[in-house]
């Protein structure tokens, strides 16, 4: 009797919290809309700097296929999940999405039809969009040539192919809700916040994730990997030789390369390149407060850089010079070191020691972020596959050594550079990495300068022989 209503009871409670969840995890269909709308050009083209901040094009275009119409495959620890075509195709696009099916789905990470999305949509981010810009990339997403491309299938396990887990996984990590500016700061900084942890969604890659794929706050922006890239720690535990300042940054953002900072690689090329055609004013501000958030350099983090560029040859960031050639390898070599250097000596110095002007002369390592940083994966990366050629320009900015240097030697080169050009520990895990980059266990997709990927580790989805 007793035990009748207690298990009466429970049945009740879990009842009423599987109630209370479908409650929360239902959403209403948003009614298809007519035709469309009349476009103010102002307001498209204001839509179109921000897409370029929201990277939009990068991860809606599949190599080789037309921009905004989806079908990236974006390999996730959890399986593949597909972008979907945003152009205004009636078909498979967003052509029957009203505004307030747009806005919801920026907002809240839910479709016109009321499913919940994937978090590949970085939706954590773009919550805090205001309706003014949500209205603005409306238009311009409804300015563009609409593409009949249906989005390919996800291929993703049970359960996580259910949408309604999704609904679970909000709940625990997903707070919606437009930006809301803090007062202690004025308002350049909060522009620059805003655009930083919203739209332009810097921590979904620099930020390490648990378990679950969700980023952890507390490491917010302390570095993570993620497609084969390390991203670098972009706060106070930056690991760049020379300490940034947001001109510098604002540079980088803009143009993909800072003087003695080297050139923006990996997934952060494309990132860079849309930069390119936001407005100079929220660049500004996106560095101003990435500026903030790396803090005033300590007295010794500034005599270290400037240590740093002592090394490299540089007398002082403005005016860069060439640097002495180091030691000479004409002893055979023996050491691991000793080999690392020579091979350093015969490829990589004629190009890293002549100081040409960057982006197309190669950075002192000195001066290199990559050295230094607690991942070796982005060195190893440029090492066997090279930056490939922006678009419209022949040539690779670096070309690949991968047929030419095997397992060893690149082990040897990569511990030589990190004893030698840092005052960082050796990489543990540097051999491993190697043979895993080799063997195409870790994928490393390539981007150039328009941002469409190519893994070099998976033929079906390459499309430019960079090797
Ligand atoms: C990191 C990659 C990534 C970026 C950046 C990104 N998206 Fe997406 N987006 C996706 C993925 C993946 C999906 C599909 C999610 C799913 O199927 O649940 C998606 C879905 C959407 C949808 C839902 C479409 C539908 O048919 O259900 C809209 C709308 C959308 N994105 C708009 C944008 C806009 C606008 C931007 C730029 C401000 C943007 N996305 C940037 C990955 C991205
Ligand atoms: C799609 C992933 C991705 C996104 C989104 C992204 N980054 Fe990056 N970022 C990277 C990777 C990977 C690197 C390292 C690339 C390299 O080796 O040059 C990097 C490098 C950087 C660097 C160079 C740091 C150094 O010391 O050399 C800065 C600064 C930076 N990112 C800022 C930003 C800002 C600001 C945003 C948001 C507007 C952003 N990133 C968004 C992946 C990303
Ligand atoms: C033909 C010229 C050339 C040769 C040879 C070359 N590089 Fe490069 N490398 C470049 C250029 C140009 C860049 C882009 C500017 C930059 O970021 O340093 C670059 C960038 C890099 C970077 C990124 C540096 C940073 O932190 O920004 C690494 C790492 C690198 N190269 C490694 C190597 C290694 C290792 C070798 C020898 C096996 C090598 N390179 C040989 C031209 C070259």
């Amino acid at each position: 009797m007793r035990f009748g209503r207690i298990f009466l009871g429970l049945t009740v409670l879990v009842l009423i919290a599987v109630g209370g969840f479908v409650a929360y995890a239902w959403k209403s269909e948003i009614p298809a809309q007519e035709a469309q709308l009349q476009i103010d050009p102002a307001l498209r083209a204001r839509g179109e700097q921000l897409a370029a901040i929201g990277n939009c094009v990068t991860c809606h275009t599949a190599p080789g296929g037309k921009p905004f119409a989806g079908g990236l495959a974006l390999n996730t620890p959890f399986g593949t999940i597909h972008s979907t075509n945003i152009t205004p195709d009636r078909n498979s696009g967003i052509g029957t999405w009203s505004e307030a099916a747009f806005g919801r789905s920026m907002r809240e990470g839910v479709d016109r039809e009321g499913n919940h999305l994937y978090p590949a949509f970085p939706y954590d981010h773009f919550t805090l969009v205001s309706d003014e810009d949500n209205r603005a990339l409306y238009a311009y997403l409804m300015s563009l040539p609409a593409v009949d491309a249906p989005t390919p299938g996800n291929s993703l396990p049970f359960p996580i192919n259910h949408r309604m887990l999704v609904a679970g996984w909000k709940m625990l990590f997903f707070r919606p809700g437009a930006y809301q500016p803090d007062a202690a700061h004025d308002a350049a900084w909060n522009q620059g916040k805003y655009l930083a942890e919203g739209l332009g969604h810097c921590g979904a890659c620099h930020t390490p994730r648990n378990a679950l794929g969700a980023e952890i706050a507390e490491q917010h922006w302390d570095g993570a990997e993620l497609e084969g890239w390390h991203a670098y720690a972009i706060n106070e535990k930056s690991p760049a030789p020379v300490p940034w300042d947001k001109e510098k940054l604002a540079f980088y953002l803009a143009n993909g390369f800072q003087q003695i900072r080297g050139v923006s690689r990996g997934t952060m090329a494309p990132v860079t390149t849309n930069l390119g055609v936001a407005a100079p004013e929220d660049v500004s501000a996106l560095a101003a407060y990435v500026a903030d958030r790396m803090g005033t350099p300590s007295p010794e983090r500034i005599a270290k850089g400037e240590q740093a560029l002592a090394k490299a040859g540089e007398t002082s960031e403005a005016t860069p010079a060439s640097a002495a050639p180091t030691a000479d390898s004409q002893a055979i070599p023996s050491s691991a070191s000793a080999r690392g250097q020579a091979i350093y000596q015969s490829a990589c110095a004629s190009c890293h020691e002549s100081g040409r002007a960057l982006p197309h002369g190669g950075l002192n390592f000195h001066l290199s972020t990559a050295v230094n940083a607690p991942s070796p994966q982005n060195i190893i990366n440029v090492s066997l596959y090279g930056l490939p050629a922006p678009e419209g320009e022949g040539g690779p900015i670096m070309p690949g050594f991968a047929g030419a240097l095997d397992a060893g030697q690149l082990t040897d080169l990569i511990a030589y550079l990190r004893e030698e050009f840092s005052d960082q520990p050796a990489w543990p895990d540097l051999s491993t990495r190697v043979e895993d980059t080799i063997s195409g266990k870790t994928r490393v997709p390539l981007y150039r300068s328009d941002g469409t990927a190519a893994s070099p580790t998976d033929s079906s989805v390459r499309t430019t022989p960079w090797l």
